[in-house]
């Protein structure tokens, strides 16, 4: 088990958070509907809601927003941005800034899917639900392709976000060119921050280009990803997390990025297109200035655009990553000794802690994930989120469906936690498992909107 994380940093600004006591979270999270999202954040102790847009910026990315420029069009900041994101992804013809991930993909995902070209089904080795919903709104049909072995949270072994090529040739046999894209998440955030090997990338990239069908990464955790590669796969130790990354990208035609994740930005994204010659250049650049802004700012202040260009360095550094990708690794050792089952191994962006396991007798209806997301609230003031039966919602005939999983996640936000917190969050989840077997009712739906419920619902305990 790994001992004690190395900080790469010390700490020269606080930001103070309250403990708040049982009785009164008990209050809270009755009044809040036992929806997570609905709780105020200074009621929380340790947020882990999300790792998105929660991270510290560093010294260097404060002062680079005081030289943000703030011209309308091909500022300074513009032109540093687009030096830093040649050295990180390499010579890709158009890196075109949005706000965050969903902007890239309402501007790219219209352009690859056309239903009125027959062009109507995007495959995945797992659409997050942003990525998912923007195939949808574009008229195509999302199709999940992972390798079985991620359906089990207890097995260990490396790469569990891989992509499953055999069932990915099957499905292109089958919808041939009706597949508009072929998207690859990395990590595997809805597997639980599963990483994908190098091979599997390459050979995803291979079979895309047999079938001449657009490649794209949804990169929001690539550097996260490059540093499981440099760990866990061969051939790839002696290799910079850099090089890493631009092999990595070399595969691809296109790129969406989250940069909230790992540009450690709290808000922004990109798209990338690689070919210059590209037929969709032109209509990214066009989505882009109707949805986003200017084509040199998309969205996001000059400022922004200079803590972006200094993040995309700072998050592939390797003592940074090894540091975070610690943090976690702590936590799941710790949770080892106490027997508790998550989604091994320990993946990139956070733990995913198998609710169903922990809570035998609870029925996926009633959301084991929620049960133990709302009973980490009321032992330690720790905010989890759900990700299970409650977050996949209703089919088109509105039955609830069944997930593969539910996870409690704890997503880890960047630079933000020391080890002391991670000890805070083991203790909670042990004491939780301690007294498991008196959790037999979990929650059932007392409202709920018409899309995206888990944002907004209201629960009620089972009676
Ligand atoms: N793709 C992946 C893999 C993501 O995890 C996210 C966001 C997005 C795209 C969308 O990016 O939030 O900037 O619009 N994931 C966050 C999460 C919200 O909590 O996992 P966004």
């Amino acid at each position: 088990m790994v001992k004690y994380i190395a900080e790469p940093f010390r700490i020269k600004m606080v930001e103070p958070i309250r403990q708040t006591t049982r009785e009164e979270r008990e209050e809270i999270i009755k009044k809040a509907n036992y929806n997570m999202f609905s709780i105020k954040a200074e009621d929380v102790y340790i947020d882990l809601l999300t790792d998105s847009g929660t991270g510290a910026m560093s010294q260097e990315q404060w002062s680079g927003m005081m030289i943000g420029d703030e011209a309308y069009a091909h500022s300074r900041s513009y032109f540093r941005f687009q030096e830093s994101a040649k050295d990180i992804f390499g010579d890709w013809a158009w890196f075109q800034l949005v706000h965050q991930g969903r902007a890239a993909e309402k501007v790219l995902m219209p352009i690859l899917l056309d239903a009125s070209q027959g062009k109507n089904v995007a495959i995945s080795n797992t659409f997050f639900d942003t990525t998912r919903g923007h195939v949808m709104m574009a008229g195509g049909t999302p199709i999940d392709c992972v390798i079985e072995e991620a359906k089990d949270s207890a097995l260990r072994i490396p790469f569990k976000g891989n992509m499953d090529t055999k069932k990915l040739q099957e499905l292109i046999s089958e919808y041939g060119s009706r597949i508009g894209v072929i998207v690859m998440t990395i990590t595997n955030n809805s597997a639980g921050g599963q990483p994908v090997s190098m091979a599997n990338i390459k050979e995803t990239s291979a079979i895309c280009k047999k079938h001449n069908i657009p490649f794209c990464i949804d990169a929001a955790r690539y550097a996260e990803n490059a540093f499981f590669v440099k760990r866990d796969e061969a051939g790839y130790q002696d290799k910079s997390i850099k090089e890493i990354i631009r092999e990595t990208f070399s595969y691809a035609d296109y790129f969406t990025m989250s940069a909230k994740k790992d540009a450690i930005l709290n808000m922004g994204g990109l798209v990338g297109v690689k070919d210059p010659n590209s037929p969709s250049l032109n209509g990214v650049k066009s989505n882009a200035i109707s949805f986003e802004g200017f084509l040199t700012y998309g969205g996001l202040n000059g400022r922004d655009i200079d803590a972006f260009a200094i993040g995309l360095q700072e998050g592939v550094q390797e003592d940074y990553l090894a540091y975070r990708i610690g943090q976690i690794e702590y936590l799941a050792g710790r949770l080892d000794d106490a027997g508790i089952i998550y989604q091994a191994p320990a993946g990139g962006h956070g733990l995913f802690v198998d609710a169903a396991a922990m809570f035998p007798k609870i029925p996926w209806y009633e959301f084991p994930g929620q049960v133990l997301a709302v009973e980490l609230y009321k032992e330690a003031g720790i905010r989890a989120c759900e990700i299970g039966s409650l977050l996949m919602d209703h089919d088109q005939n509105g039955n609830p469906v069944q997930s593969a999983f539910e996870f409690t996640r704890l997503a880890v936000p960047r630079r933000v936690y020391t080890q002391a917190h991670f000890d805070v969050m083991a203790d909670a989840l042990i004491a939780i498992k301690k007294r498991a077997e008196q959790y037999t009712r979990g929650f059932v739906i007392d409202w709920e909107p018409p899309v995206l419920r888990h944002f907004q619902v209201h629960l009620k305990p089972a009676a």
